[in-house]
């Protein structure tokens, strides 16, 4: 039976699906298609829009009026969690690492700008899930309804989001008469990539999808993925289990997470040059590294580079350019 919750709409779907000519021609490779997650057409939320439709959906559902979550101090899933709360009329506490900072990020001065109370922990990264829960305890006990929420919104329940992008992806294929070889999609907290392993299995698609590791070594988040995108199929109900053989993940960190390698960078750069691609340093400039690289090893087209967004702090880093 069925246990998906109605969708707390947020995002324009489906988001386009484009050919990049120019950029095949540079890379001198066969169809390359983009999947705009950039253009949702909800604040600057990127990919996070899909979880959070589901996520608030279910707040709804039972009640909630306030979501707390965390993230680091550049967390692109902060500032489109607390934008979609307000929209959902729900406050939003944001547990943030380390030391209340001077100067905020862009993606948090964004999330304070509307309304998220920012709770900073003073403790180190890996220790957020847990001060999720230890606030969300403490705003229960004030009588408020909770919604906690681990990093990146990565559940069951949010993957659904990226689950139905699936099916999106999958109709738009078929009305261009097309079959990827790939799909390259960024991976962290590993609810995306999830989402989209359980959708495919869903409609029984063998299509390859390649997740771009940007902070967790292969092994982990590949066992982390396989765990979300189970539970969510089990959330749907008749489809089938994802299996470890359904999760490919490539190490895409380069020398750390945030930190862009030469070859993100170029390849960024060519994205901006061949199709006006704003890519952001963390998360899609490693994706679409690994996708250039992909196809420049000889995989044939179609390859789908989906692009997850990352907005705020890509156009950020132009704020940055000495005009030289
Ligand atoms: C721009 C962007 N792309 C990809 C991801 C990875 O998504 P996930 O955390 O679901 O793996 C994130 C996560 O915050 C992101 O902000």
């Amino acid at each position: 039976m069925a246990l998906i919750p109605s969708p707390f709409p947020l995002a324009v779907l489906p988001t386009p699906l484009v050919r990049a000519h120019r950029l095949e021609q540079a890379l001198g490779c066969g169809p390359v298609l983009v999947k705009r997650d950039d253009l949702i057409g909800f604040s600057c939320a990127g990919n996070k829009a899909r979880p959070l439709e589901y996520l608030l959906g279910a707040a709804r559902t039972e009640g909630c009026d306030v979501l707390v979550t965390g993230g680091g101090p550049g967390s692109n899933f902060c500032q489109a969690a607390a934008v979609a709360a307000r929209t959902a009329g729900l406050d939003c506490v944001l547990v943030v690492p380390g030391a209340s900072p001077a100067v905020l990020s862009p993606n948090l001065a964004m999330a304070r700008a509307c309304g998220a109370r920012l709770h900073f922990t003073g403790e180190d990264r890996e220790f957020v899930d847990a001060a999720v829960e230890a606030v969300a305890s403490d705003l229960a006990a004030e009588g408020r309804r909770p919604l906690p929420l681990p990093r990146g919104g990565s559940t069951p329940v949010g993957a659904l989001g990226f689950a139905m992008a699936a099916r999106e992806l999958a109709g738009q294929l078929d009305t261009l008469g097309m079959e990827p070889e790939a799909i390259v999609v960024a991976t962290g907290s590993g609810g995306t990539q999830a989402g989209l392993v359980a959708g495919l299995r869903g409609l029984a698609k063998n299509w390859r999808l390649i997740g771009a590791s940007v902070s967790r070594p292969v092994d982990e988040i590949s066992a982390r993925v396989l765990d979300i995108a189970r539970g969510c199929a089990r959330h749907h109900g008749s489809w089938e289990l994802p299996r470890p053989e359904h999760v490919e993940v490539v190490d895409a960190r380069g020398p750390g997470f945030g930190i862009p390698s030469a070859g993100d960078t170029r390849f960024a750069r060519l994205a901006m040059e061949t199709e006006g691609l704003v890519l952001d340093a963390t998360y899609t400039a490693k994706s679409f590294r690994v996708t250039a690289e992909l196809l420049q090893s000889g995989t044939p087209g179609p390859v789908v580079f989906w692009h997850t967004g990352g907005l705020v702090p890509a156009v950020a880093a132009f704020t940055q350019v000495r005009n030289t």
